[in-house]
């Protein structure tokens, strides 16, 4: 399938909408094996027509003026997919296209036909299998309104209803590496949107993705306003500091209100700069002075913040390598994107990804049933006690389909039926069973802590932006010291399970070991915040 790709935006492959072109394009030619032409409209010499129309007296289908044109001419009846790519100007097309579109006169037939209210012209050639698609991006927050003459244009150049259109607004924040999380995102459906298109046509559930804006009007027009980087009053420059604070503010998101103002404090050390953000119920604001009691100040220099803005590094990576330090209440840091994150992910419903197994949440409670069933039930009776943790495990895999499995999972489900059908076949063992159970269990969370991923960190991602977690370093640090010292309590509680099994204090050993763990829980959950929190402080 032959792609001609029409670049008509001034800025050449720096344009915005170029971006999504090629994302277009992407997702087309992974489906159906292409051949791309692509066309800068801007470093073509294309001269304006002069209205002689020899092309359609004189020399029938061919144009006077000796320039590049003939080649875009042929690669135009080359093509099966024609893409038009441009940023709006003045509510039309930017103006060498416009040229080049006048210059498409040889194509067009002389005579006057009546299918349309206002007139119009044959094509000279056939262009029936040709499909066309246009693609634009400009610079007010929606495209919706804004494209009245692009369409009357097409309408008449291309026939109504003969070609596709992706427009979209905000086009200016496409090239803004901070506002990536989002931008890639749309990108995401654009690419969507050139599969569909190659398998028939776009879906509604991608158009309605395409039709989202890409940040709420208030938030992208204050971000649009600040990043001119001059008052809007007296036209002076401002400080990059405090433009970066006031755009960083207006992605803040209401709905993550806790019902208590959050005062975060921006300290640039670089630049020896403070201002403050105040996130509020109803929105935010940002203080140059006035300050009020910090809940949370970031210090860092300006530059590590703008690296982690645009992505060149994360922020948890900036604060293990301790670019940063923070003081105060740590809340805000580890729901930083609940707060500030730039993503539409949440509301984008439909993700093409929703039904992937990645998007199953996993469950610790699920992996820890069948061993407590165990230890009670093999405690009371070795036989029944076998047999129920065996139906536990039964049930327990049914209702885990719900859910992600872990390796740990697979792991427990087979030691906790090894250990029951141990336990039907042995039942004098058991004094011995049940520590070794104990100790396999204990031995699984330490080892875990020399993977890459510790065992606790599966199951604790979700509360911390799930998979994104995972290449969180502290997190993972977090997490190796939790999944150690869990596994070290339970090899402890194998050691005196099996010394106390048969002394007087035995009756008491259930009841001890199913107590300890709901202390080592209520530590667990301290020291998630802490641990991180005294890092950052650091
Ligand atoms: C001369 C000029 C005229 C523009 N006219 C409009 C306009 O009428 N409506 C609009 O929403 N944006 C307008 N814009 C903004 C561009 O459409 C926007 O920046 C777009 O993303 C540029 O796309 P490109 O980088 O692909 O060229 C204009 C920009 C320029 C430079």
């Amino acid at each position: 399938m032959n792609i001609l790709l029409i670049n008509g935006s001034p800025k050449g492959k720096k344009s915005n909408t170029y971006k999504l072109s090629q994302a277009f394009i992407e997702g087309f030619s992974e489906h159906i094996p292409t051949e791309i032409e692509e066309i800068t409209v801007r470093e073509k010499d294309i001269k304006p027509c002069i209205g002689c129309f020899s092309c359609w007296n004189k020399t029938p289908g061919k144009c006077v003026i000796k320039d590049e044109m003939k080649d875009m001419l042929e690669k135009y009846l080359w093509a099966d997919v024609v893409i038009w790519s441009f940023g709006l100007y003045y509510f039309n097309v930017p103006s060498k296209l416009k040229q080049l579109i006048d210059r498409q006169l040889p194509l067009a037939l002389p005579f006057m036909v009546s299918d349309s209210e206002t007139g119009s012209h044959p094509t000279r050639y056939d262009m029936s299998g040709k499909r066309q698609v246009i693609i634009s991006t400009c610079g007010f927050y929606t495209a919706k309104g804004n494209y009245g003459s692009v369409n009357t244009m097409f309408d008449h150049f291309l026939g109504k209803g003969n070609y596709e259109t992706i427009y979209c607004g905000q086009g200016e924040l496409f090239r803004v590496g901070e506002l990536h999380n989002r931008t890639d995102e749309y990108l995401g459906f654009v690419k969507n949107a050139g599969e569909e298109f190659a398998n028939g046509g776009i879906s509604e559930q991608t158009r309605e993705q395409l039709d989202t804006l890409l940040f709420p009007r208030e938030v992208f027009e204050t971000m649009a306003d600040a990043s001119w980087g001059i008052e809007k009053e007296t036209g002076k420059k401002e400080d990059p500091a405090y433009v970066f604070t006031k755009q960083m503010a207006a992605l803040y998101n209401k709905n993550s209100y806790q019902g208590k103002d959050i005062v975060l404090e921006m300290d640039y050390t670089d630049i020896e700069k403070t201002y403050q953000i105040i996130l509020k119920k109803d929105g935010y604001e940002v203080r140059k002075d006035n300050f009020s009691d910090y809940t949370t100040k970031i210090e860092t220099p300006l530059s590590v913040w703008k690296d982690i803005a645009s992505g060149t590094i994360t922020g948890t990576q900036a604060m293990a390598d301790k670019l940063y330090r923070v003081q105060g209440d740590f809340e805000l840091m580890l729901n930083w994107n609940k707060y500030f994150g730039s993503s539409n992910a949440g509301t984008a419903k439909n993700n093409k990804q929703n039904n992937s197994i990645k998007d199953k949440g996993t469950s610790l409670l699920l992996t820890l049933i069948p061993w407590i069933a165990y230890w009670v039930g093999v405690a009371i009776d070795s036989y029944i006690g076998a047999f129920i943790t065996i139906g536990v495990c039964a049930l327990t895999s049914v209702v885990f389909f719900r859910y992600r499995k872990t390796v740990y999972d697979v792991i427990s489900s087979a030691a906790v039926i090894g250990f029951s059908v141990a336990a039907l076949l042995l039942p004098d063992m058991v004094n011995i069973l049940l520590p070794a159970s104990y100790f396999s269990f204990g031995a699984m969370w330490s080892v875990s802590c020399l993977a890459k991923i510790p065992l606790t960190a599966w199951y604790s991602m979700k509360n911390y932006n799930g998979e994104t977690a995972l290449e969180n370093p502290l997190f993972l640090r977090t997490n190796r010291i939790l999944s150690l010292a869990w596994g070290i309590l339970y090899i402890c509680t194998s050691v005196w399970t099996f010394f106390l099994m048969g002394s007087p204090v035995s009756s008491y050993l259930a009841i001890i070991n199913n107590i300890i763990p709901i202390f080592m829980g209520i530590f667990t959950k301290w020291f998630q915040n802490w641990y991180p929190a005294h890092f950052a402080s650091k």
